[in-house]
């Protein structure tokens, strides 16, 4: 073969691998409203950044007529690229080439994009669209996946990984992005479940489509298994892309500080209108974090899930803070078990990442039920209390109005570890509401009085003047400082700074016991 030969045959094989599983079944994938694997990676990564690795790796089993069916790249493309200037190692699955099922190349083509970003220190990306283990390579795509789902767990607090469900995820599939730090999924393309519609119907007679039972909006409001919906990859690509902006590339470095137009001296007085006059009147959590926090740089994470509490990403002066905080609008803001769930997982995102925790707190406690007892509050109520006293990020907290028992402790104690506790003139800090508190302690006075409603009120009022005013505890130095309305971002802003430089060790162990 002559030099030029050669040259030629290079490239006509080049250009097959690059078409995938070729033109009829990429103009399939687009048919379904899906984008191909290449063109999602060129939409995450910056312009002529990806380096492909292995990139004509191949299947060498030939059972189940599987030795006519064998692809450069095995069904996934994997690599390395930058998003915004920062590195990510990453791997989209090729649904055109056998349904993206994953076999023992396609294995360890993903397991050396894992090793790379571990050994690199920088975040992980997988995007899976496909039908699962290969059937014909049997145990050896098992295999595959046990490599990867180990990969995944070395690499959890060390790297940020995300997983982008473009497609289906079936099956023990479905365990490696449950392992990876956020889930991300888009209308009508996305699915994911251990077994399918088909198998249940089989063995519990159940009916259901296959998006109502694993698609995006079953995932983010019931499961929460996920952590975003989106309606279009565009969107999808987006967001990830600003949140890579907001996170450090690994443990060991501070999440990036930005330029924020937003001036740090900006005074909140709208909080103060905000806040209803009626303590039994909802408002929105949300208005109080777009108000304090850098204009437009809110990232809310499970967003449908267990809307009681409401967390997130944003920036405080340019510096990225997880938020924390009660959304009074559902079960008065009670924290619940699922609620507990989604806030100690988040935490323990944040501590893993060096992101501080800014709490905002107006809690009347943990969610009373039977419900709620049988199906374990104390064991995920304290995943909270874990999580924060785990914690060694800066830890700040601002008490609007109630903060009642456990929930107290678990949002704003400084006993448990939070930093600085700022309070406004409006917080209630005590173990219960006024009303329950006077009906208790002083029961027999009420019963006894000839006006019992005119003496319970005397008491309720006391209880809160003498009790559950911030002063009182600010007294105690519970609370660093009673703080006007309008200064909540400047305060919170000051706070934060003076923790930055915050070191913190615990005693050296193999891992903590965490209650799961
Ligand atoms: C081999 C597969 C495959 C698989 C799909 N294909 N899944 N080949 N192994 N797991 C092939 C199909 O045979 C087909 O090939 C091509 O991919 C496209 O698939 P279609 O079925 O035509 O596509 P679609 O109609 O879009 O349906 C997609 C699908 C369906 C819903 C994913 O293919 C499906 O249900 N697949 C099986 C899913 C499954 O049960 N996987 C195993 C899960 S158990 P041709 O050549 O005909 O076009 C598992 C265990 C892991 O993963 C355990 C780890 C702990």
């Amino acid at each position: 073969m002559t030099n030029k030969e050669a040259v030629q045959k290079a490239k006509e094989r080049r250009g097959q691998m690059l078409l995938g599983g070729g033109e009829s079944r990429n103009e399939a994938q687009h048919q379904k409203g899906k984008l191909l694997a290449r063109e999602r990676l060129d939409l995450l990564l910056d312009e002529n950044s990806f380096v492909e690795h292995q990139r004509y790796m191949r299947g060498r089993s030939s059972e189940m007529g599987l030795g006519s069916k064998r692809f450069d790249g095995d069904g996934v493309i994997s690599g390395t690229g930058t998003m915004g200037g920062k590195r990510v190692f990453l791997f989209a699955q090729d649904f055109t080439i056998l349904g993206g099922s994953l076999g023992e190349m396609h294995a360890e083509r993903i397991v050396e994009a894992q090793r790379l970003a571990l050994k690199n220190r920088t975040p992980f990306i997988q995007i899976n669209d496909s039908g699962g283990a290969r059937i014909q390579e049997g145990v050896l795509s098992l295999q595959g996946y046990a490599k990867i789902f180990r990969a995944n767990t070395h690499a959890s607090g060390v790297i940020p990984q995300f997983s982008l469900i473009l497609g289906p995820c079936a099956g023990g599939a479905a365990y490696s992005p449950a392992i990876t730090d956020f889930i991300f999924m888009v209308d009508n393309i996305s699915s994911m479940y251990i077994t399918g519609p088909q198998v249940i119907r089989a063995v519990t007679g159940e009916e259901i489509s296959q998006e109502d039972l694993g698609g995006a909006g079953a995932h983010t409001a019931k499961s929460g298994n996920i952590h975003f919906r989106f309606s279009s990859e565009q969107d999808c690509m987006t967001t990830v892309k600003k949140l890579i902006s907001y996170f450090p590339s690994n443990n060991g470095e501070l999440p990036p500080r930005t330029v924020s137009d937003d001036p740090a001296d900006r005074k909140t007085p709208e909080l103060e209108e905000i806040l209803p006059e009626n303590q039994r009147k909802p408002y929105d959590i949300k208005d109080y974090i777009g108000h304090i926090f850098d204009q437009g740089s809110f990232i809310e994470v499970h967003a449908d899930y267990a809307p009681n509490v409401v967390v997130g990403f944003a920036k405080l002066n340019g510096h990225t803070v997880g938020i924390f905080a009660n959304q009074p609008k559902f079960y008065a803001a009670a924290l619940d078990i699922n609620s507990s769930d989604k806030a100690a997982r988040f935490i323990r995102f944040c501590d893993c990442f060096n992101i501080s925790i800014v709490t905002l707190v107006d809690v009347p406690g943990f969610l009373p039920g039977v419900n709620q007892e049988h199906g374990g509050i104390i064991r995920h109520g304290a995943k909270v209390l874990y999580a924060i006293a785990e914690a060694t990020v800066p830890k700040i907290s601002l008490i609007i109005r109630k903060a009642y028992g456990g929930a107290y402790i678990a949002m704003s104690s400084k006993a448990l570890g939070y930093d600085r506790t700022l309070a406004l003139p409006t917080a209630q800090i005590a173990v219960m509401g006024a009303e329950g508190a006077a009906n208790i302690i002083f029961r027999k006075e009420i019963d006894g009085a000839g006006n019992p409603d005119e003496i319970r009120q005397q008491k309720i009022d006391e209880y809160k003047d003498s009790v559950m005013n911030p002063f009182v505890a600010a007294e105690l130095g519970f609370v660093d400082d009673v703080i006007d309305f309008e200064d909540s971002r400047i305060e919170l802003i000051r706070s934060l700074e003076m923790n930055l430089g915050k070191q913190e060790e615990r005693p050296k162990k193999k891992h903590g016991n965490i209650p799961l």
